[in-house]
């Protein structure tokens, strides 16, 4: 479905972030994307979402394709509109605006299913049901990040990348997040890409596991055929 090949990005004309990536997802697949601070994970994913020259990155060599066509040089709007969903790690929405309204905006690019596809996010995330006349701001962080991946699915993706979403988040909530992404991936036959630092959780259910450590490839494994020595040493170095 996604197929990144020795995709190499610049920020701002010297920064090398990404050098030599060749990542592939398949239809159905749940690829977890790890690697410590730094290693390029969300450079990855902006960079295949079209986010880039918003912060004057470039991918200056290779190819990135979702179900054959290119995604390269093209509009981030066009991409989301292509089926592609990025939920970013700053759990971006309305803060002024509550969970019900901030679910309606993310249902613009199919306006005539919002109800169906209102009554799925709430099965899916009831809390936000409960809540949603009060105004995204005043929300906790696992909250916002469920808010933030519920108006990806709003969508409809068939792609679904999340960046780092338990960043910040209590154990507890980090369960629940890993839940509904479990659910979603297996209910809903949604591919997903999951970029996480660690999450043991991840590993147990992901079908591919890709490591980047500054800005390449160093492991791309089945799960539980991961070397954890290996996969330890790129974290202590
Ligand atoms: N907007 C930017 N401008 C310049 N350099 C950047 C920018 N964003 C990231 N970088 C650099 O690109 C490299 C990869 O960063 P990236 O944010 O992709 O890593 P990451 O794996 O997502 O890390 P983290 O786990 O901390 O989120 C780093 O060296 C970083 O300093
Ligand atoms: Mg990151």
């Amino acid at each position: 479905m996604l197929q990144v090949s020795d995709v190499e990005v610049h920020y701002d004309g010297a920064i090398v972030a990404l050098q030599g990536v060749t990542f592939t997802v398949e239809r159905g697949g749940l690829v977890a994307l790890l690697g410590p601070n730094g290693a390029g994970k969300t450079t990855l994913m902006k960079a295949v979402a079209g986010m880039l020259p918003f912060e004057l990155g470039e991918i200056v060599a290779g190819e990135i394709t979702m179900d054959g066509a290119s995604l390269k040089g093209v509009h981030p709007a066009t991409i989301t509109r292509r089926g592609l969903a990025l939920v970013q790690d700053g759990r971006q929405c309305f803060r002024n605006l509550t969970i019900g309204e901030n679910l309606r905006a993310a249902s613009f690019l199919s306006p005539k299913t919002a109800g169906e596809r209102l009554a799925m996010v709430f099965s899916y995330f009831p809390v936000l049901q409960e809540m949603r006349e009060r105004p995204a701001g005043f929300l906790s962080g696992g909250q916002l990040q469920m808010l933030t991946i519920a108006m990806a699915l709003m969508g409809n993706p068939k792609l679904l990348l999340l960046d780092e979403p338990s960043l910040g988040l209590s154990p507890v909530m980090v369960q629940s997040v890993f839940d509904v992404v479990e659910r979603m991936h297996r209910d809903l036959g949604m591919t997903v890409v999951v970029a996480e630092q660690t999450v043991p959780r991840l590993l147990k259910m992901a079908t591919d596991l890709y490591v980047l450590s500054r800005g390449r490839v160093v492991m791309h494994a089945k799960p539980d055929e991961a070397d954890e020595e290996a996969l330890q040493r790129v974290y202590l170095s």
